[in-house]
């Protein structure tokens, strides 16, 4: 397996101020916000853990994966995706209010040799560590592709975005966007056309597990990002846990990030 920078220093325990709350579909929301203090660096796949305001029937804190960040400006931006009563929280924010964040916490995706081909795959709130990684790719000397699907094309978001790293694939169930039918589907995974060096993903399990078999029984590298539920963020609670070849491993202290050949998905 690919060795994983784990980013343990320099956490930021800080409230920061909300700038911006976007709404661009029901039930999806882009939170930015500004640190009062410099942000440290922020790899592809890092985590924030975020408190959510007068909620105290939820947890304390909730995972999101870091979009992006504005050095310059101290800014940082997360996709919410409302999947009940904290995300919801999240989303009725206002500009100027105040959220309480930890991070960076997790380790991060790995890069592959400059001018290798990437191919990123995502749904859902899954999608949130790709504008970080493209990023992180495009300045690595790598080609990337993105696919990303959802149930319709007002689920597909940040086209625009990952547009500027790299070609957009898409698939929706409906087909009012891209090709009918799942991620996995889609014609890129025909094999005179799934030719990439490396795989990456992250949405829900049986997605990333589809991607991971597909990767391995085509022999190339991938690695998923996952999303379990988390409560602590730091190692502690072991809610987080997922079985791997050496044993079980805590998704917020040892991942997010695995090599789909490391868990031990399908036992
Ligand atoms: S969330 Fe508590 S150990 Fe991972």
């Amino acid at each position: 397996m690919g060795h994983f920078f784990m980013s343990r220093t320099n956490k930021i325990i800080e409230d920061h101020k909300v700038i911006e709350v976007l709404n661009p579909s029901p039930g999806n929301y882009f939170l930015t916000l500004q640190s009062p203090v410099e942000i440290p660096a922020i790899l592809p796949g890092n985590f924030a853990e975020i408190k959510v305001p007068d909620a105290p029937d939820v947890f304390l804190r909730r995972p999101f994966s870091i979009l992006d960040v504005d050095y310059k400006n101290r800014l940082i931006r997360f996709y919410v995706k409302v999947i009940g009563k904290g995300t919801k929280k999240l989303g009725e924010l206002n500009v100027g209010d105040q959220v309480s964040m930890i991070y960076p916490l997790g380790n991060s995706y790995t890069l592959p040799q400059p001018g290798h081909k990437a191919l990123i795959v995502g749904g859902g709130s899954g999608i949130a560590p790709f504008i970080l990684l493209g990023k992180a790719l495009i300045k690595n000397s790598n080609e990337v592709t993105f696919l990303i699907g959802g149930r319709s094309k007002q689920d597909v978001l940040l086209i625009n975005e990952l547009s500027s790293y790299g070609a957009v694939l898409i698939t929706t169930e409906d087909g009012s966007l891209g090709e009918r039918g799942l991620v996995t589907e889609h014609s890129v995974f025909r094999p005179d056309k799934f030719k990439f060096d490396k795989i990456y993903t992250c949405g829900p399990d049986p997605m990333m597990k589809a991607v991971g078999d597909l990767a391995t029984a085509a022999g190339i590298d991938c690695e998923a990002s996952l999303e379990n539920m988390m409560a602590c963020g730091f190692g502690i609670c072991l809610c987080c846990i997922t079985p791997t070849q050496e044993g079980n491993k805590r998704v917020c202290w040892d991942g997010p990030v695995f090599n789909v050949n490391y868990l031990k998905w399908h036992s």
